[in-house]
């Protein structure tokens, strides 16, 4: 039995559900956007945890004999550590765990700005190699709106960092995310940043409010109108039309999705845009999730 100390809640993407979780943060340092409440309850106060704690706990990982493949740095924005504390981290992980094969977190765009190229390139070579970038929207306005405290200039320098960088990143998208108001441009502009940046994952979530939508509509000045179904597909349609990737694993498969949708970008395009018209045209033809199997 492996005994780590997790402060709960716990979020991780749902493809590192195998994967060894190292909380080497608390919470996130920014706990701004107005859609995420993730990190919101008292004992998320965001910190850095101590280097002898993160070690003592890779030691319980190897004591516990349980194999490790994968790990994910926790929590919301493990990338706001100093390059110097990244290594130290790296390095443990390779002289505890050395059969590891990848090493992922989250990252915000701006958590890379007191990074080089050269500094990512060093922690990809020691396994640090894929990024979950919440960009959310590449629309300015509606990112404005959310408070995420990024725009399309912010996430697309990131976004090339860390391929230049040669590691990888899996971008997701909110589907709803402007409401009625600002969803085509939403979509227009996420997939023009998306183009720009050709990231090797691309996923996206419907934005939903499990604790209700007054903070959300605060940035809105009250007029947020959620999309409804149909309106949720449209914004798909537009998003999936204007995509021209060359290589993406493309992921709308999450809890919150009411159509899945899976494959890759740009060869599957034509069939994923024939899914979301046929959701569209003729409701019936397309099975959904059903409300209740629905969750963040
Ligand atoms: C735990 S957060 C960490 C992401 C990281 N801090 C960042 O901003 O890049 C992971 C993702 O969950 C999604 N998320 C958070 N709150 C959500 C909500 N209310 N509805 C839908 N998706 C949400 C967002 O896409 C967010 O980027
Ligand atoms: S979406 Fe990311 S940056 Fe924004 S509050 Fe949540 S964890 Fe923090």
């Amino acid at each position: 039995m492996m005994r780590i100390a997790y402060v709960e809640p716990v979020f991780r993407p749902p493809s590192e559900a195998y994967s060894l979780i190292l909380q080497v943060t608390n919470g996130c340092s920014w706990n701004q956007c107005t859609f995420c409440e993730m990190y919101t309850q008292p004992q998320k106060k965001f910190r850095f945890k101590p280097q002898e704690q993160i070690e003592a706990e890779l030691v319980a990982a190897v004591a516990s004999g349980m194999p490790v493949r994968r790990i994910f740095l926790a929590d919301g924005d493990a990338m706001s550590l100093s390059f110097r504390r990244l290594k130290l981290i790296m390095q443990s992980i390779n002289r505890h765990l050395p059969g590891v094969q990848r090493v992922s977190s989250y990252c915000l765009p701006r958590n890379l700005k007191n990074k080089t190229v050269d500094e990512l390139a060093e922690l990809n070579g020691m396994g640090l190699s894929l990024f979950y970038v919440g960009c959310e929207s590449g629309d300015d306005l509606v990112l404005q709106r959310v408070n995420k405290g990024e725009s399309f200039a912010t996430s697309l320098a990131a976004l090339r960092k860390i391929k230049a960088a040669g590691a990888k990143s899996s971008v997701m998208i909110l589907n709803g995310m402007g409401g009625t108001k600002y969803s085509k441009q939403h979509a227009v502009n996420s997939a023009r940043l998306m183009n720009a940046a050709q990231p090797e994952y691309l996923s996206t979530l419907v934005v939903s409010f499990p604790a209700g939508e007054e903070r959300y509509q605060r940035g809105f000045g009250g007029e947020f109108e959620a999309l409804d179904q149909p309106g949720l597909f449209q914004e798909m349609r537009w998003l999936l039309e204007n995509l021209e990737l060359d290589n993406t694993i493309f992921r709308s498969d999450h809890a919150s999705n009411y159509l899945v949708l899976k494959g890759v970008l740009g060869k599957d395009k034509a069939r994923l845009l024939q899914t979301v018209r046929a959701a569209l045209e003729r409701p019936g033809s397309v099975r959904l999730r059903q409300e209740w199997m629905r969750g963040l």
